[in-house]
Order: C-alpha cells, then sequence, then structure tokens
C-alpha cells in the first residue's frame, strides 16, 4: 500500500495576531509543520506534499529542501486545500491528511491510526479523542449503533450535537479514489462559507461506504494550536515530552520546570543538567557531561566529560574532559579542543584552541589559532580588529602567554615562545625566545619623602 500524506499549512492563522504564518510558529525550537513534516517522516510516509497559500515563500523557507508543495492562493476551507492537492492522489494511494498546527501527534499514534484504517477496510478513518471542553472543535457524530455518521463544525453544530464531547482532531486517512471522488461533491452551504474536508465523511457513508473513527489518543497529543495561549500550551506539553525522553535515555534533568531542549538536541547518557539550561537547535552534547546552571548552548557539539557553567556557546564545537565558564562566552566558530580551560570571563570567537591549553580568566581570544599546551595568561587581548580589518593571530604548542597582554594581530607566537606580562606584541615572537614589550621598571628611591618636602614648603 502506498501511503502518502497531505498536510494542510495554507491558513493564516489570525487568532495568533501574527504578521507571519501560524504553521512557522516553533514548538520547542521547531515549527509547528515541521513538526509534522517528522512525525509523518518517522511512521514511515515519505510522499508528503505540503499546502502552501498564505506568505507561501515565507513558509517554503522554513521546509526541508525538496519538499513537494501544492498552492492555495486562495483559502477556501480544509476541503479545498486537498482539492489542491488533487493531482498527487492516485486511486490506490492511502492519503494521510494532517493540520500543519497539530504539532504534538505521535509516531506510534499515526501507526495504530494506519493499522485500524487498513485493518478494518475503511474508505476514510479519522483520528478522534475525548475532552470535557470540545470548544472549537469539530465534533464527532456517531449513529446508534456508534458508528461514525458525521463530522459538525463548532460553528454549524446544534445544540445536541455541541454536547458531543469526541471530537476530530484534523488527522485522517482516506482510500484515494473515495476521497478524490468526494472532494468533487464537497460544497460550502455552511455557517464559514468554506469547503470543510469533514464533508467527505458522510459524503462517504451516504454512498454507503464504510467510514471509521479512531478514538486513539489524548488532547494532550491531538490539540490544534490556534492561538499564542494554546502555542504555550503545546510548548509545555513538548517541552515534557523531550525532557522526559532524554531521562529515559539516561541523562539526569535536576528540575524539568527549569530546563528547556529544543527538539532535535541530542544528549549522551550520564549528562547532568542543572537548572538554567537552555539547549537548542542543533546541539549534541556528549556523555557524562555537566551542563551547570544557567548555560545557553545552541547548535553546538560538545565530547564526553565535558563540563560547562553558566556560560553561553554558539555555534562551536568543544571536546572531551573541557572545562568552560563559570562566564564564559563561545561564539560562532570556536573550536575548542580536549582537556582545555576556559575559564571566567573569557570571551573566545572563530578561534581554534588545541588540546590541554588554558585561558582561565578574563581573555579575549578572537580570530586566532592556538596550539595544544598553551597557557594565555589572565586578562589577555588579542586585538583583531584595527577599526576596519579583521586579522588573526597563531600562538604555537606550548607558547606562554603572560598576563595582561595584548597580541596584535596579524602577528604569530612560534613554539614555545614566551610573552612576557604586560607586553604588547606587534612582531612576531620566535620559537622559544622571550618577547619583552614594555617600558622597564624605574625605581626613585625616597622619592615621596622628597616630594613631601617640596610640597610643604
Ligand atoms: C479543523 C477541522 C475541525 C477539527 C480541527 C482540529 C475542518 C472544517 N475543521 O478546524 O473539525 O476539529 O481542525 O484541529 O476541517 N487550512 C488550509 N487551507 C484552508 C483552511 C485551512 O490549508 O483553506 C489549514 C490551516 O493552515 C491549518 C489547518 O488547515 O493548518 C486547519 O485549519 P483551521 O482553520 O485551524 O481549522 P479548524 O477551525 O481548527
Ligand atoms: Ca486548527
Amino acid at each position: 500500500m502506498n501511503f502518502k500524506a497531505v498536510i494542510l499549512a495554507a491558513g493564516k492563522g489570525t487568532r495568533m495576531k501574527s504578521k507571519f504564518p501560524k504553521v512557522i510558529h516553533k514548538v520547542c525550537g521547531k515549527e509547528m509543520v515541521n513538526h509534522v513534516i517528522d512525525v509523518c517522516k518517522k511512521s514511515g510516509v515519505n510522499d508528503i506534499v505540503t499546502i502552501l497559500g498564505h506568505e507561501s515563500e515565507v513558509v517554503k523557507e522554513k521546509l526541508p529542501q525538496n519538499t513537494m508543495i501544492a498552492m492555495q492562493t486562495e483559502q477556501l476551507g480544509t476541503g479545498h486545500a486537498v482539492i489542491m492537492a488533487k493531482e498527487y492522489i492516485n486511486d490506490e494511494d492511502t492519503i494521510v491528511v494532517l493540520c500543519g498546527d497539530t504539532p504534538l501527534v505521535k509516531e506510534d499514534t499515526l501507526k495504530k491510526l494506519f493499522d485500524y484504517h487498513v485493518d478494518n477496510e475503511y474508505h476514510a478513518t479519522v483520528l478522534t479523542t475525548k475532552v470535557e471542553n470540545p470548544t472549537g472543535y469539530g465534533r464527532i457524530i456517531r449513529d446508534e449503533n456508534q458508528d461514525l455518521l458525521k463530522i459538525v463544525e463548532q460553528k454549524d453544530a446544534n445544540e445536541e450535537e455541541k454536547k458531543a464531547k469526541e471530537i476530530n482532531s484534523g488527522i485522517y486517512c482516506f482510500n484515494g479514489k473515495s476521497l478524490r471522488e468526494s472532494l468533487d461533491l464537497l460544497d460550502n452551504n455552511n455557517a464559514q462559507g468554506e469547503y470543510y474536508l469533514t464533508d467527505t465523511i458522510k459524503i462517504m457513508r451516504d454512498k454507503g461506504q464504510k467510514v471509521g473513527a479512531f478514538n486513539g489518543s489524548t488532547i494532550e497529543e491531538l490539540m490544534g494550536v490556534n492561538s499564542r495561549v494554546e502555542l504555550s500550551t503545546a510548548e509545555q506539553i513538548m517541552k515534557r515530552r523531550i525532557n522526559e525522553s532524554h531521562m529515559v535515555n539516561g541523562v539526569t534533568i535536576i528540575d524539568t520546570n527549569a530546563t528547556y531542549i529544543e527538539a532535535d538536541v541530542e544528549i549522551g547518557n550520564d549528562t547532568i543538567v542543572y537548572p538554567g539550561a537552555m539547549l537548542k537547535g542543533n546541539t549534541k552534547i556528549g556523555s557524562s557531561c555537566v551542563i551547570g546552571m544557567n548555560c545557553s548552548i545552541t547548535n553546538s557539539q560538545l565530547g564526553d566529560y565535558t563540563e560547562v557553567e553558566s556560560s553561553t556557546i554558539v555555534d562551536s564545537t568543544v571536546g572531551e574532559n573541557t572545562t568552560v565558564g563559570p562566564y564564559a562566552y563561545l561564539r560562532p566558530k570556536s573550536n575548542i579542543g580536549n582537556n582545555v580551560k576556559i575559564g571566567d570571563f573569557v570571551e573566545v570567537k572563530n578561534a581554534t584552541i588545541e588540546d590541554n591549553s588554558k585561558a582561565s580568566h578574563l581573555s579575549y581570544i578572537g580570530d586566532a589559532h592556538v596550539g595544544k599546551d598553551v597557557n594565555i595568561g589572565c586578562g589577555v587581548v588579542f586585538v583583531n580588529y584595527d577599526g576596519k580589518n579583521k586579522f588573526k593571530s597563531v600562538v604555537k604548542d606550548g607558547a606562554f602567554i603572560g598576563s595582561n597582554s595584548n597580541l596584535v594581530a596579524p602577528v604569530t607566537v612560534e613554539e614555545k615562545g614566551y610573552v612576557a606580562t604586560g607586553s604588547t606584541i606587534t612582531d612576531n615572537v620566535p620559537q622559544g625566545a622571550l618577547a619583552i614589550a614594555r617600558q622597564r621598571q624605574v625605581v626613585k628611591e625616597g622619592w615621596v619623602e622628597q616630594k613631601d618636602q617640596k610640597d610643604n614648603k
């Protein structure tokens, strides 16, 4: 059986009160529509068409490359949206329809829905759930045998129908042929003047085709996001789910409420995450690491046994058994090796620091290559910018840069070169040499007494 997914994502999402289309608002760092695309793929459906309309260019930019899209230039309803994908729907296909605004649906639930649909030989199966407060959702109406009769939208429901507690998730499986034929029969004679996809159920049933409702999950999973309040609810649910999955994999999270981990982050086992951690984007943390309090780590990779505290790391890599912080800032393109110490108030940008080197306190290391076993003293500044251009400095293996020195780029300190404290280095330092670039100290004995005598005259 050939499964194909059609994802509806053409709407504006008026209730979001946003200049951006609804489906690109993020839940745990990932656009809602991309959550839906990813879960389709995980459940084995790789043939995916996304329906775009409102601000389609903006949405398209956020989709994975090579995604198939169909355009719905005027948003005339969910049924009309699926009609826009008709050329992709073949008679023998099983079509899974999902909405771009239900980001929490799980792979397992989709698989169960597919099985239910196939096993019962339904022409259409709708995924439903029961809720205390069904306000806003389409209601599932069953007949006296508890078989699915139709779906009625909130705005079209009579008092009796409004009482139904079983709601439409907006996720369905359809037999391709039956779907194509029923789409042709849709009309917009309803409260919203829209072509409702939900009406295909009644159309099929009236033709004598078997339709089913699979009450297969909870509202926690199937909720649609229509407003910022619902977006925040979805965020909380997803956050908890992500944190729990890391804990199941062997990660200790001290305070799950105070830990924010985005959807695609990977963490090795025996790593401990302290409160205030924000792990974002394409971040990968090794095993047995300590992510101390108040760390923000974005699109970065950390090796095993590395410890970070109260620091920010962006678009960078850090090796194994290295310590970062407290209060360090690794800006983009920092590549830190193994057994390195990046201490308090050290800022690194576009720089490589190789194994066993140390910058323990108060330094700026920008546009640099620092070799192995190098000691960067307290308060060292890599002076990389002349007001117009940036230049690179190189500090080779075993070099020692004394405290409060400036390396004015471009400059090279050769292997085991030694820079005396307080130097401003503008010329290369040869291998094994000492460079002192400051005034020699002058001592004037008895100067204070002489001054006092002068002043008192
Ligand atoms: C829809 C269902 C409702 C269900 C609910 C579940 C219909 C008529 N109603 O209602 O039964 O309980 O989802 O969350 O299907 N879209 C388009 N083109 C359009 C209209 C909508 O692509 O012309 C897309 C939207 O971008 C959105 C999705 O379809 O991603 C659902 O649209 P929305 O307006 O949120 O539908 P609901 O009123 O929530
Ligand atoms: Ca919705």
